[in-house]
């Protein structure tokens, strides 16, 4: 049977024959941080933190162990054993018919076997808890009697993650689990550090519900399975066994399984037979009744609420176009964002790095999708988040637990990925646009700061602080405005440059695997994005002055910073750099002047103008096989993108268009070569680049990589969607418009993409969807959708709507709308499309709300809205364009 999606505009979707396919997973989480993956066939891990697993930390090839599945076997008739995962030898040569139902966020699998069929519904509370329930139906469909024998069994990891390896079995005597009425539960006595180690505080545990009758526990795995036995069989369930573990026991020293033993019972036709599991965690050892005590009506009530609140959460932003299931695809990728808030960049099987963080530049994207959807919060997120920036433009790495706490790097050198400092400007300029609140920038903020000095090429040796904030040679502590922070980020690297004038790569850019080009190294690409900055930036001074701002205070040395040097001259800023370097790292004054607003906004302008100059003209290719940008330099100071050889880099481009330093013929030239070089529908459209056939030593490790995968040419979504962005922010929504949808035909395609909707993060040379739901892809779709294909834009408080809908985006009577935030309303707008006119042949004619015609005046690509909106619904209707606008 071949696998089948059905998706709906809400988002809920069903799989039938879901077990075709392997390496599906689904998260189940809640916000205070309980995090679980779930397959249909019951694998997966469930884990607080690195040091809190639950269940046995999955990697997406573990995902094929039975160590790492929740069970529940039945024993069939006294003859054979059938379990929910699928895995028994009877359900290998019959297999279950299998059926995914799926909403946000709970996961059904239906599974449907000869004589009878079970249900098991999975979601973890949208509650204060580290809980996960489960609920097992088992109903008898013939019309004779059936008797079964349930056996529940959940092996517990119960310690951290680093123990897989790391002591494994030693850690395993420290295992303590009490039998409990209908619980098992263990409160290892340490966690094991040999540092030093500590008196374990937490509590892992199994629980049934009291309508499960419980004949045996079986808290030690090894006699659970038995000897002979294996998980796949295990004699408890297979044989009539004996054990006489007693309510009040403690059992110590092995690896340890959640299991118990109904007594056999006869269910008539028809008849079934259900009853609740909790897997759960406590930060001490006590657990309370909603762990141990899960009954069927509590289980309901639970679930309503968890889908309640995520469809709450996720009703701040509602698109309908007139396809439903783009409609549910969009609907998921709004969700993802958050997941990667709740898991950071690992925690689900293929993230099998890190211990829950993320780093800078995901910091910040993630806030965008928050400004779009939850910008209550955000004013808060963004103004920590700028704690972590060094007075030298550069940031701290290590990104703490806490909202706004960052580490230091003690131990290693830390290094600078250069596109670090361009991310906050798009993120506080999103917040800006959409609230108005430009007070944000005159907010002041501290700095962070430890031993590195000189973008981390200097390390202060006196540093001795333990403090990261950084403070005056008066040793108070210093803060300047938000404007300072951004200024600082986007001006250093204007003078950090390479010898042909273009950024210097330094330890990496957006792309982490272009990490060996240190020396010599150049990133082209993001040059433009700096230029467009600076420019973006001196647009926002020009705004404060009209808000009759007229000055700005700012340290005293940043002036170093505005200095008019010969920008054609490489040297001169490689010292102007080093002056303010020194400078600052003797120790700052803390001493303030105030600069003229509009004479600053001028000479950031001219800086950034400058930056797209120089790409315009110098990094343009034009060879045999097309035009395009050189995207960068290696070690040896040769350009990467080679028009000759067909040498193309995605990234390249789009932040040449993005910025302007692609005119608008080049951005045709870029469109008809990327089709041609790098358009591939069969891994979902544009790759991240051609083959270049060479381990590059001189650029980086993605070289290394076999082609097609990750960072070394697959269809990488974050890249690929910030092409779309740039594309439509220039006006070529076709274009923009194929690399999404390229992408969204090919997720929808389960058989091809094996994976459930949402966007993933790139797409293997088999066309598998990698590393799904956490990806920061996810947050430039949102982005897109809403400030460019619907075009719903602001500008420092005022609307501007500017749509990019294409004809075949609305439905069939011609509507296509989207509900979204903006100046901290929630409006509907109503885009009225009745003649069918694509991009290019409409216009704005009428904006209504509460039946009048709102005010407006022409921008670029449409309107700005010049009176209030009153209502929480806006009708725009479009009318055929008479002339070019
Ligand atoms: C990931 C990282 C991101 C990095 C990118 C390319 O992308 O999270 O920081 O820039 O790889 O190396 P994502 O998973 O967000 O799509």
């Amino acid at each position: 049977m071949k696998t089948k999606l059905n998706l709906n505009s809400d988002g809920s979707f069903r799989v039938t024959g879901v077990n075709n396919l392997n390496y599906l997973y689904f998260p189940l989480t809640n916000h205070y941080g309980m995090k679980s993956a779930i397959t249909p066939k019951m694998s997966g891990d469930a884990k607080v933190d690195q040091d809190g697993f639950i269940l046995l930390p999955t990697s997406i090839e573990d995902l094929h162990s039975s160590l790492a599945q929740r069970n529940v076997y039945f024993r069939v008739n006294d003859s054979y054993t059938w379990s929910i995962t699928g895995n028994t030898a009877y359900q290998t040569l019959q297999p279950d018919q299998v059926t995914l139902d799926a909403r946000f966020l709970c996961h059904t699998i239906t599974r449907k076997s000869n004589d009878f069929e079970c249900v098991i519904e999975s979601f973890v509370p949208y509650d204060n808890y580290y809980q996960e329930l489960h609920k097992i139906t088992f109903k008898n469909t013939t019309d004779k009697p059936i008797d079964i024998k349930p056996v529940v069994s959940v092996p517990i990891h119960s310690r951290s993650a680093d123990n897989l390896r790391d002591h494994r079995h030693v850690t395993a005597l420290f295992n303590r689990f009490e039998v409990g009425k209908n619980s098992l539960i263990n409160t290892p006595t340490f966690s094991f550090d040999e540092r030093g180690h500590n008196l374990n505080k937490r509590q892992y545990g199994v629980s049934v519900s009291a309508n499960f009758k419980v004949k045996h526990f079986w808290p030690i795995l090894e006699e659970f399975v038995g000897e002979g036995g294996s998980l796949l069989d295990p004699l408890t369930v297979r044989e009539n066994r004996l054990n006489d573990y007693k309510i009040g026991d403690v059992v110590t020293g092995y690896e340890m399984t959640g299991a118990f033993e109904h007594h056999e019972v006869t269910l008539l036709p028809q008849e079934s037979l259900s009853f609740v599991v909790s897997i759960f965690m406590n930060e001490t050892p006590q657990s309370d009744e909603r762990q141990t005590n899960v009954d069927e009506a509590l289980f309901d009530t639970l679930k309503d609420t968890t889908i309640q609140k995520w469809d709450d959460e996720l009703s701040s932003l509602k698109i309908t176009f007139g396809n439903k299931e783009l409609d549910g695809w969009i609907k998921w990728t709004t969700l993802q964002p958050i997941l990667r808030r709740i898991y950071g960049c690992s925690f689900l099987p293929h993230h099998d790095y890190g211990r829950g963080g993320k780093g800078w530049r995901d910091l910040w994207q993630d806030c965008l999708a928050l400004i779009l959807m939850n910008p209550t919060e955000v004013r808060t997120v963004l103004y920590n988040n700028f704690s972590g920036v060094r007075i030298d433009g550069s940031n701290a790495t290590i990104i703490g637990e806490k909202p706004g706490e960052f580490l230091a790097d003690r131990n290693s050198i830390s290094r600078v990925w250069m596109d670090h400092g361009s991310w906050p400007f798009l993120t506080t300029k999103l917040y800006i646009d959409k609230s108005g609140d430009y007070n944000f920038l005159l907010t002041e903020q501290k700095y962070f700061h430890d031993k590195f000095t000189h973008y981390t090429k200097k390390v202060r040796k006196d540093f001795s602080s333990t403090s990261n904030i950084l403070s005056t040679t008066e040793d108070t502590v210093y803060s300047g405005t938000i404007l300072e922070h951004l200024m600082i980020q986007n001006l250093v690297p204007y003078y950090n440059v390479g010898e042909h004038n273009n950024l210097r790569l330094e330890d990496a850019d957006w792309n982490d695997g272009l990490d060996m080009a240190g020396d010599r190294g150049e990133s082209v690409a993001f040059t433009s994005l700096y230029g467009s900055n600076l420019i973006e930036l001196s647009n926002m001074l020009f705004n404060l002055h009209n808000f009759g701002i007229n000055t700005i205070d700012v340290l005293e040395e940043f002036n170093i910073l505005l200095q008019d040097v010969d920008a054609q001259d490489v040297d001169a800023k490689q010292r102007q750099l080093h002056l303010y370097f020194d400078t600052i790292s003797k120790g700052i004054t803390g001493k303030k002047v105030a600069l003229d607003v509009v004479e600053v906004a001028r000479n950031l302008k001219q800086k950034g103008e400058h930056l797209l100059q120089q790409v315009r003209e110098n990094e343009w290719l034009e060879g045999t096989h097309g035009s395009w940008f050189n995207g960068y330099y290696d070690d040896d100071a040769n350009q990467l993108d080679d028009a000759n050889k067909g040498h193309m880099t995605l990234t390249g481009q789009v932040f040449a268009i993005y910025s302007g330093s692609a005119t608008e013929e080049q951005t045709k030239s870029i469109i008809d070569s990327a089709d041609k070089h790098l358009y591939d529908p069969s891994v979902g459209g544009y790759r991240l680049n051609t083959n270049f056939n060479e381990i590059k030593t001189n650029m980086g490790r993605l070289f290394g990589f076999a082609y097609g995968h990750k960072e070394n040419g697959a269809m990488f979504s974050h890249m690929a969607v910030m092409y779309a962005h740039a594309l439509y922010k220039r006006g070529f929504a076709h274009a923009g418009n194929k690399v999404i949808e390229t992408i969204f035909k090919h997720s929808m395609n389960i058989n091809q993409s094996k994976i459930y909707p949402g966007i993933p993060e790139y797409f293997d040379p088999k066309g598998r969807g990698m590393y799904n739901y956490l990806t920061g892809s996810a947050s430039w779709v949102i982005l897109t959708e809403v400030t460019e294909v619907f075009g719903i834009k602001g500008n420092f408080g005022a609307i501007i709507l500017e749509p990019k809908l294409l004809k075949y985006q609305f439905n069939k009577d011609g509507i296509a709308s989207i509900k979204t935030l903006i100046m901290n309303q929630l409006i509907e707008f109503i885009y009225v499309n009745p003649d069918g006119l694509d991009y290019g042949e409409y216009t704005i004619d009428t904006v209504i709300s509460n039946n009048e015609t709102l005010k407006t005046r022409p921008t670029k690509y449409g309107v700005e809205i010049t009176s209030n909106i009153a209502s929480d619904t806006v009708y725009i209707h479009l009318k055929k364009k008479t002339k070019e606008v």
